[in-house]
């Protein structure tokens, strides 16, 4: 069974995923963290986003892997390297989009979390998940919430961890990066026409994934 969870930045995606795959047991594949672990690695060896054979020697002498620790906990791993905690970085999430709309990127995080999902029941999230990457899934969720929203839970989220920020970076930083999602040629940012669209703007965690694993067990 597949069920695929995409929608903007700081949605709640990968929260909900995690709790739903917990809950049914099933694998769950955090797509953006490969994503995030191509650019933590581009950025570390000044290999620029552009297409070229400097791209494709820097992606052919890439491995990447997501593994599941004995606590449940997904670790990420680029080059065998445990870059879990790295790929966070906000440095990385601002250069993210500018090397996930490379064809090249998105051609060998697809192919690894396609043979992902070949192993298992899983719960998906990402941006093409829906439209690309699993078209045949048994659900399909598109889930958003207003910026302010997103940028509110963000700020929060941040300042729990101690890191003060300001609410309108956060915000700025958010909807340039959906834009950048939204507007690139491949596998853009967009609703799959048979997922079910749901604003978590004024609901709690719960109260959303309840809703999905009740469409679930339908
Ligand atoms: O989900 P997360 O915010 O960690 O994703 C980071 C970035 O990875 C996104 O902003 C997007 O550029 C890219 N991404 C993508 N396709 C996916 C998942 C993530 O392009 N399926």
């Amino acid at each position: 069974m597949q069920i695929a969870i995409d929608g903007p930045a700081g949605a709640g995606k990968s929260t909900i995923a995690k709790k739903i795959a917990r809950d049914l047991g099933f694998v769950y594949i955090d797509s953006g963290a490969l994503y995030r672990a191509v650019a933590l690695l581009a950025l570390q060896e000044d290999q620029p986003p552009e297409e070229g054979p400097g791209l494709a020697a820097f992606l052919d002498q890439l491995t990447l892997d997501l593994t599941t620790d004995q606590a449940g906990q997904q670790q990420v791993w680029a080059n065998g390297e445990d870059v879990t905690e790295a790929i966070r970085d906000n440095a990385v999430s601002q250069r993210v989009s500018a090397y996930s709309a490379l064809p090249p990127v998105r051609q060998l995080v697809t192919d690894r979390i396609q043979d992902l999902a070949a192993q298992a029941d899983v719960v998906m999230d990402g941006r093409d998940i829906g439209t690309v990457v699993l078209p045949a899934a048994d659900l399909k969720i598109f889930l958003t919430a207003s910026v302010e929203e997103r940028a509110r839970r963000r700020v929060d989220q941040l300042a729990s961890q101690g890191d003060q920020v300001s609410f309108e970076t956060i915000a700025q930083e958010i909807a340039d990066r959906d834009e950048k999602d939204r507007q690139r040629a491949v596998a853009p940012l967009v609703q799959a026409a048979d997922a079910v669209y749901l604003d978590s703007s004024h609901m709690g965690i719960e109260e959303v994934s309840e809703y999905i694993l009740g469409l679930i067990r339908k």
